[in-house]
């Protein structure tokens, strides 16, 4: 209804408006009809008097035969304000005296002509002429005999103006009656419009901003309902904000765990479709935290993790039950600029959370990057595994200098023997020959595994010997060629076999990096300190023609775990290597280029030039280090 108005002001009013106006208007109708019968009933009554009694009148004037004194009954009985016209005729119906106009050219009507039969059989009858025009006629019997009647026609306009007069005093109180009613309507419509506007008011303001509504507590102006009402809105409101500040409180706490947890976390709906992931669980996918809400996990992981943990989930929603360090692998990176290579793995537990206690909404996942956990675990297991067979074969290279020693005294007493002949001689240096060869064979697999708690002075061509011969069989397979280019007699204060380690590591790369007939050069010169000249010590260089590396693994190889071998390496090698060269005060440089298809010129290849200072100041700054 449009046009019924909106406020309860105007409701009322425009319905009580209504409503009075209606029962007044009813009411004066009825009141109206009813008087109108009654007047009738009194000017009917009135008329049959006025007739008898004019026809009284006529009959005593006729007695008395003074047709002056009919006349001016005739006259009279008209000025009663009831009566409009008086006439007395003859029993044939010739009008004799009349009350206004020429009596000699009036007539009867052909109503009233009919009604003479009536009149003359019943003395008197009351008849109707026109709408609500009524006319009432008596008998005048003089000694027996019929002499006329006295007609008498109702004055219309009286019953009119009684009417009239009626209808407006209903009007004047039915005005005054609304009026009064709508001043009461108005008065009371304040009581209620007022407040209730200023709680729609505060409330609206409420629905835009909890925090900026500052219409509150609302002022109670009204002492009925709505005041009541208006009080229990004002405290419901304060504790509202009670209950907004405390979970406001816990909502910034969440976030703020979210954000900053060190583990992936991530919330997927029934779908199972992301609604929420942190940070960190962004860069384990490798995709922008953006893009993750409303995808699903395919979309966003590699298989078969995506369907993994897609599994797992579902298993959630279902069992209502956490899932627990789910191992994840995968075998690409997810990202070239997360990771760059290798295997890697992730812990996943997924658990519900809930709403209701009966409704689990979402599942929330947690990841935890273990690939460098595990990388630690399998490069302990190998140096563990390295270690106990460094141990067997320095306790076998022990054990076989025992009857080497007894075969070498043996041969020295043969070759003493006289009966020899030239032949057998030969035989026996020879023999002594190869058993020479077993013994350094000993002397330097002992010498290798021989872990030395103090620098001292130590020939760098001995130790770098004793880790080529360590990967002769390796390097003669591959067709490498060695190049030695040291001074047998240059010495070095340092902690042998740490060096020796980091040689080893270097060594190693460099066959792992080669093909057939490839080069591996090893040069040791006395040099000073590239950073700074003052310092002396040695510059060692191990350089080959191997595949050499890209730009983006160069920059990395000194990481812990950093590997490109896969399964074969731990990428620990460097890093160790790096640890040792610090603790000597060491420099080291790389240089490396890989092939270029564009320049057919260019070979590959790989350079370590790496700086050893000469000098007492590594035992008193490391030595500690090395006995830990
Ligand atoms: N001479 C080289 N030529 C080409 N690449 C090399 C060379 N030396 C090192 N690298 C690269 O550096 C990476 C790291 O080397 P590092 O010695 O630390 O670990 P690794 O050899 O992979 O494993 P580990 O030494 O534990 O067996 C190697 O995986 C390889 O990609
Ligand atoms: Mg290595």
């Amino acid at each position: 209804m449009r046009w019924w108005p909106r406020s309860i002001r105007w409701q009322m009013l425009g319905g009580l408006l209504l409503l009075e106006s209606l029962s007044i208007g009813l009411f004066a109708l009825l009141l109206v009809q009813q008087q109108r019968q009654e007047l009738n009933q009194i000017a009917r009554r009135r008329l049959e008097y006025e007739a008898s009694s004019l026809a009284l009148q006529t009959h005593e004037a006729m007695i008395e035969d003074r047709p002056a004194w009919i006349a001016n009954s005739v006259k009279t009985v008209a000025d009663s304000p009831t009566v409009e016209v008086a006439k007395i005729t003859d029993p044939m119906g010739k009008v004799l005296f009349l009350s206004r106009g020429d009596a000699s050219t009036a007539v009867l009507l052909p109503v009233e002509l009919t009604e003479l039969p009536v009149l003359k059989q019943r003395g008197a009858a009351c008849l109707t002429l026109a709408r609500n025009v009524i006319e009432c006629a008596q008998a005048i019997v003089k000694g027996g005999d019929l002499r006329g009647y006295a007609w008498v026609v109702r004055n219309n306009s009286w019953a009119h103006e009684q009417l009239v007069s009626l209808f407006g005093d209903t009007t004047i109180f039915g005005i005054v009656w609304i009026a009064a009613s709508a001043l009461l309507v108005v008065l009371m419509s304040r009581s209620i419009a007022q407040p209730l506007a200023l709680l729609h008011h505060g409330a609206g303001e409420l629905t835009e901003s909890f925090e900026n509504s500052g219409s509150f507590p609302l002022p109670v102006t009204v002492n009925n309902e709505i005041g009541d009402l208006i009080e229990t809105f004002n405290s419901m409101v304060a504790s509202l904000a009670e209950q907004r500040s405390g979970l406001s409180d816990t909502l910034s706490l969440l976030d703020s765990m979210l954000a900053n947890a060190p583990i992936g976390l991530a919330f997927l709906d029934r779908g199972p479709r992301f609604v929420r992931v942190n940070q960190v669980f962004a860069d384990l996918t490798g995709v922008p935290l953006s893009r993750h809400l409303g995808r699903t996990l395919p979309e966003l992981l590699p298989q078969p993790v995506a369907g993994e943990i897609e599994k797992a989930v579902q298993r959630v929603f279902m069992t209502e039950e956490a899932v627990h360090n789910l191992e994840l692998n995968g075998e690409k990176p997810l990202s070239a600029a997360s990771r760059l290579g290798g295997a890697w793995t992730w812990l996943a537990s997924a658990y519900p959370v809930r709403t209701t206690p009966q409704q689990v909404r979402w599942v929330g996942v947690i990841v935890l990057d273990a690939t460098e956990r595990k990388r630690s675990e399998e490069a302990l297991r190998k140096s563990e595994k390295l270690a106990v067979t460094g141990r067997l074969a320095a306790s076998i290279a022990h054990e076989i200098n025992n009857p080497l020693e007894g075969v070498t005294n043996l041969l020295f007493l043969l070759r003493n023997y006289s009966d020899l002949s030239e032949m057998a001689c030969n035989y026996v240096s020879m023999a002594e020959n190869e058993v020479h060869r077993i013994a350094e064979i000993t002397q330097q697999t002992l010498r290798f595994y021989r872990q030395s708690t103090l620098p001292a002075r130590t020939t760098m061509s001995e130790l770098l010997d004793s880790v080529l011969s360590l990967y002769q069989s390796r390097m003669n397979a591959m067709n490498l060629r060695v190049e030695r280019d040291y001074d047998p007699e240059m010495d070095l204060f340092c902690f042998a076999g740490e060096i020796r380690q980091v040689f080893a590591n270097l060594v190693g790369n460099s066959i792992d990096a080669t093909r057939d007939g490839a080069r591996l050069l090893v040069r040791v010169r006395r040099s000073h300190n590239w950073k700074n000249p003052s310092e002396n010590g040695v510059r060692i260089a191990v350089a080959d023609t191997g595949a050499g590396m890209p730009p983006e693994v160069r920059k990395r190889i000194f990481e812990a775990f950093f590997t490109t071998k896969d399964e074969t390496g731990t990428g620990l090698g460097l890093w160790v290597s790096y640890e040792i060269l610090m603790k000597h005060r060491g420099l080291v440089h790389v240089r490396s280029r890989t092939a270029d298809p564009g320049c057919p010129g260019r070979s590959p290849g790989t350079v370590f030039q790496i700086f050893l200072p000469d000098g007492p100041a590594l035992g008193n700054g490391a030595g500690g280090r090395e006995q830990a």
